[in-house]
């Protein structure tokens, strides 16, 4: 099948590749580009493993055709961190709480609590639920999850309250 070239942002990075129309992005990002902080869980769109963010908002990577994606920008758990090191305030209230035992399905929460808490700064309980409600998690319980989320949801929310010079400030 003939590859299409294309060309996207990537944690903010101009990247490149050659696809076959029928290939996911999860795999593009996984395969093609080392990123394998993105998971792949059912393959079908049910876990909310593979999440990521396009242009800000989350998606199930393993849904979306590459090809589909030519000038997208997209954010992957490798694109949280600050530059410069350290944790972003959701990784690290993740951390803090305990919100995880094997992981795999962390990277999807982590962009699905990033998102949520950009476009509703102070979620309450049941927001943070409904929100993660499409992110399934085999180990933890969620207790320590929706935490996490509503600690994250504490210092962003007081840091912008300061000025915006508090942990998270600038950051995705
Ligand atoms: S791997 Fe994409 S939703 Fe499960
Ligand atoms: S921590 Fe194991 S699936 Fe969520």
């Amino acid at each position: 099948m003939a590859r299409r070239t294309i060309r996207l942002t990537v944690n903010g990075r101009a990247v490149s590749g050659e696809v076959e129309p029928r290939r996911s992005l999860a795999d593009f990002l996984r395969e093609d580009l080392d990123l394998t902080g993105t998971h792949v869980g059912c393959e079908h769109g049910v876990c909310g493993a593979c999440t990521v963010l396009l242009e800000g908002e989350p998606v199930r990577s393993c849904l979306l055709f590459a090809a589909q994606l030519d000038g997208a920008e997209i954010t992957t758990v490798e694109g949280l961190a600050p530059a410069g090191g350290g944790l972003h305030p959701v990784q690290e209230a993740f951390w803090e709480r305990h919100a995880l035992q094997c992981g795999f399905c962390t990277p999807g929460m982590l962009l699905t609590a990033v998102a949520l808490l950009r476009r509703n700064p102070r979620p309450t309980e049941a927001e943070v639920r409904s929100e993660l409600s499409g992110n399934l998690c085999m180990c933890t319980g969620y207790l320590n999850i929706i935490s996490a989320v509503r600690l994250a949801a504490e210092r962003l929310a007081g840091a912008a309250g300061a000025g915006g010079q508090g942990p998270g400030a600038g950051r995705q």
